[in-house]
């Protein structure tokens, strides 16, 4: 509603490579913020939807009750529920959507959907999920390693399918200047494109990639041992994916070759016993439910980032 040419979109992470320490600062400032968290409204008066055509346990209930703490009002769009995919296009929605909302967050299968109607729409939109990137998670993944800080020493290690959460953390973790040294097996490795982005995005901060189809390669000396599910929301089809898998557990035997102090990292929902075992998950280096908080939190960030950026800057004033 408020939108205007110069509107942004957050697509994946690399679109705010250059602010991201400083979003996630404000993110860790948010979290922090106590009463004053009561007295920021910057979404007062505005109206954020969020479309999903998937399920969502975290990225629906983190940006429902981050956009009233903001003074906003949420609203969730389940595809079933509204025109779209059955008798509207997707520009037909983002231009009526827009004449209602002050910003949209849109998870979706195919991520040319995503960037579809963010042509078409005159307000923000977020990509709260797609196959190709999953920017939101990456924003409070990288918040969630900021603030264990000096404790993290070493590399993030990416065990598993070369995925959509997958892409954001290596563009957002290169672009912080970490390393990143990720397993998968043949044939599930990253998308070539986005691993052009994150090498050009490395050239820049010193951040060194390195992949292989090892596990043990990946995780020897990591400070953060990431996994994801190995199937993912819209992939039930690909018959004999998961048995590709095999040897890419991450387990007790595979993380005792990350430092002692590692962190273990996953965005949930996590399929115990499949991916991870019950003993990494559920061990003190496991901080995958500070991960889900930090969604929360990132998210608040972004939205005061994207559709208020002047109360987003009186924010750090107030602190
Ligand atoms: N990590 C994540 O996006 O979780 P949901 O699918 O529950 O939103
Ligand atoms: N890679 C997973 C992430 C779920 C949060 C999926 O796309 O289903």
């Amino acid at each position: 509603m408020r939108g205007s040419d110069s509107k942004r979109d957050l697509m994946a992470i690399d679109d705010v490579s250059e602010e991201l320490s400083e979003l996630i600062a404000w993110a860790i400032a948010f979290k922090h913020a106590g009463d004053i968290n009561y007295e920021f409204k910057p979404l007062d008066g505005m109206s954020i939807g969020s479309i999903y055509e998937k399920p969502s346990t975290r990225t629906r209930v983190s940006f429902e009750v981050g956009v009233s703490r903001l003074g906003g009002h949420p609203l969730t769009l389940l595809s079933n529920d509204i025109q779209l995919g059955k008798s509207e296009s997707i520009a037909d929605t983002a231009a009526v959507l827009s004449r209602y909302l002050d910003g949209i967050t849109y998870r979706c299968f195919k991520h040319g959907d995503a960037e579809e109607l963010a042509r078409h729409a005159t307000v923000p939109v977020i990509n709260a999920l797609s196959d190709l990137h999953h920017p939101c998670q990456a924003a409070a993944d990288l918040m969630t390693i900021a603030e264990h800080g000096e404790s993290v020493s070493g590399h993030i290690a990416w065990v598993g399918d070369g995925n959509n959460v997958f892409h954001d953390l290596l563009l957002a973790g290169v672009a912080l200047g970490h390393d990143v040294s990720y397993a998968t097996p043949a044939g599930f490795e990253p998308d070539e494109s986005v691993m052009d982005r994150a090498r050009r995005i490395s050239a820049t901060t010193g951040a060194i990639i390195s992949g292989s189809n090892d596990p043990v390669k990946a995780v020897s000396g990591a400070g953060v041992v990431y996994t994801d599910i190995f199937v993912s929301m819209g992939e039930e089809h690909m018959e004999g994916k998961f048995n590709a898998f095999d040897g890419f557990q991450v387990n007790e035997e595979l993380v005792s070759n990350a430092n002692p102090d590692y962190l273990f990292m996953h965005c949930l929902p996590a399929h115990r016993g499949e991916e991870v075992t019950d003993a990494v998950i559920d061990s003190p280096n496991s901080v995958v439910f500070e991960q889900a908080e930090n969604r929360m939190w990132a998210q608040m960030s972004l939205l005061t980032y994207l559709c208020n950026e002047t109360a987003w800057h009186a924010f750090r004033e107030l602190e």
